[in-house]
């Protein structure tokens, strides 16, 4: 009852900074926030109101640079290692069966998401989530869909030691050990971190070292936000004003990552209704839940970036929806109701050529960057 009101009375068609904080619900402050983050009130209410949503959008402060890339004190970034890292990433050997290397489930083919709706591990295990991408995944400060590892060199950890790799997280500083032997990476290792060798940590570092390397910051929306105004058709154009207006996907969806878990140190999730319809509440993936135990967090889930998404088919954190259309026709219009659906997930009443021009938004994401394969030591 409570929800309904608030949705109801939360018009996203002129959407401000004061209607942001007439949504605020006593336990949604991080809604208020990531919202009051996502974009200045003026631009919004600009492509709202505006007849030309061409023009309204050129009249916008779009924000295109990065905020600077937080590097762990102890793995700083050094070429060497960078090199070292992109090595391991791609290397099979990592695996328990040989079958897995990261790239497998991050390739370029696929956005650097994976093809899979739910990932295929080493030894062929069935894992239970989708592969998210991985540009500008060193900006990020929790990982997974449910945010539960800190840091990249702790996911980089879990997914070896896990099903994706089949490891064993005991096994890993012998794996490490192993792949230190092969000549080609003992002098790396022994070059990289003198003293150390090959350890679960110094691969892990290693391995982090290269993904922060890993940025999408030249898309035709960065070149248009840095003043290129003809690096987006009518479409685009027309798509961006929706996205920022009345779709109302900025408020989590926030620019210059398309997610505004970039930009707050606890990553943002949110329950938009994904992995529930048909499922009873036993058998439904608890998302966030799982790592805080609140209640406020079931089926709740990281924001995913939409860079380069017009690449990463299918989505969500179970691969659900094969096509982006499918993907932006979800969203914009709700999601799937449930008793913890966030607030900002209402219809919002978009014609056909409305979520048409989303998705055309969307492709202006896309990333120009590849993974390049390494020569692999022997
Ligand atoms: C079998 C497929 C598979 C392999 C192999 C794999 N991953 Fe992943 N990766 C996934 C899946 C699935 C997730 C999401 C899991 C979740 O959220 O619970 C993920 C998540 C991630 C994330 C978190 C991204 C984010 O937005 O939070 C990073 C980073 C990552 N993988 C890097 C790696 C690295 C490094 C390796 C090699 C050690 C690796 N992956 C191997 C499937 C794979
Ligand atoms: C309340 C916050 C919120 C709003 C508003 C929102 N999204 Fe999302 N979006 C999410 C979350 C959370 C996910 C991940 C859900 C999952 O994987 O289960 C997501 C996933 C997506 C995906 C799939 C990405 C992938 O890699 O799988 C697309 C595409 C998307 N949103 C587009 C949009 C569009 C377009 C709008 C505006 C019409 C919008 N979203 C509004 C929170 C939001």
């Amino acid at each position: 009852m409570t929800k309904r009101v608030v949705s109801s009375s939360c018009s996203w068609v002129g959407i401000s900074l004061l209607a942001l904080v007439a949504c605020k619900q006593p336990d949604r402050t991080k809604e208020t926030e990531t919202a009051a983050a996502s974009v200045s009130a003026e631009a919004a209410a600009a492509a709202a109101s505006a007849e030309s949503a061409g023009l309204a959008v050129d009249k916008m402060t779009l924000p295109a640079d990065f905020p600077a890339m937080k590097i762990p004190e102890d793995n700083p970034q050094t070429d060497a290692k960078v090199a070292l890292g992109h090595q391991l990433f791609f290397d099979k050997r990592l695996s328990v069966d040989g079958s897995r290397a990261c790239y497998s489930c991050h390739m370029n083919e696929n956005g650097t998401g994976g093809a899979d709706p739910i990932a295929i591990g080493a030894q062929e295990k069935k894992l239970t989530r989708h592969s998210p991408m991985l540009w500008n995944v060193g900006h990020l400060s929790r990982f997974y869909w449910d945010g539960r590892a800190d840091s990249l060199e702790a996911q980089m950890k879990g997914a070896w030691g896990g099903g994706n790799m089949g490891v064993g997280k005991e096994n890993l500083d012998a794996k490490a050990k192993e792949i230190g032997k092969i000549p080609g990476y003992k002098k790396q290792f022994d070059e990289v971190f003198k003293g150390e060798g090959a350890t679960a940590d110094t691969v892990a570092k290693a391995v982090s070292a290269y993904e922060r390397t890993l940025i999408c910051n030249d898309t035709a929306y960065d070149k248009y936000a840095k003043g290129d105004k003809k690096a987006l058709d009518d479409a685009q154009k027309k798509g961006l004003a929706l996205f920022m207006g009345k779709a109302g996907c900025t408020a989590c969806h926030t620019a210059p990552f398309f997610s505004s878990a970039y930009l707050l140190p606890e990553g943002t999730y949110f329950n938009v209704g994904t992995g529930l319809e048909g499922k009873a509440p036993a058998d439904v993936d608890v998302g966030r839940k799982a790592v805080t135990e609140k209640d406020a967090d079931w089926a709740a889930f990281k924001v995913p970036s939409l860079r380069n998404v017009s690449k990463t088919a299918p989505y969500f954190h179970n691969g659900s929806k094969k096509t982006l259309e499918e993907a932006v026709r979800f969203m914009a219009s709700g999601g799937y109701k449930n008793t913890n659906r966030s607030p900002l997930m209402v219809d919002r009443q978009l014609s056909d050529a409305e979520i048409k021009d989303l998705v055309a938004f969307l492709g202006a994401l896309e990333c120009g960057g590849k993974l390049e394969e390494p020569k692999l030591p022997e």
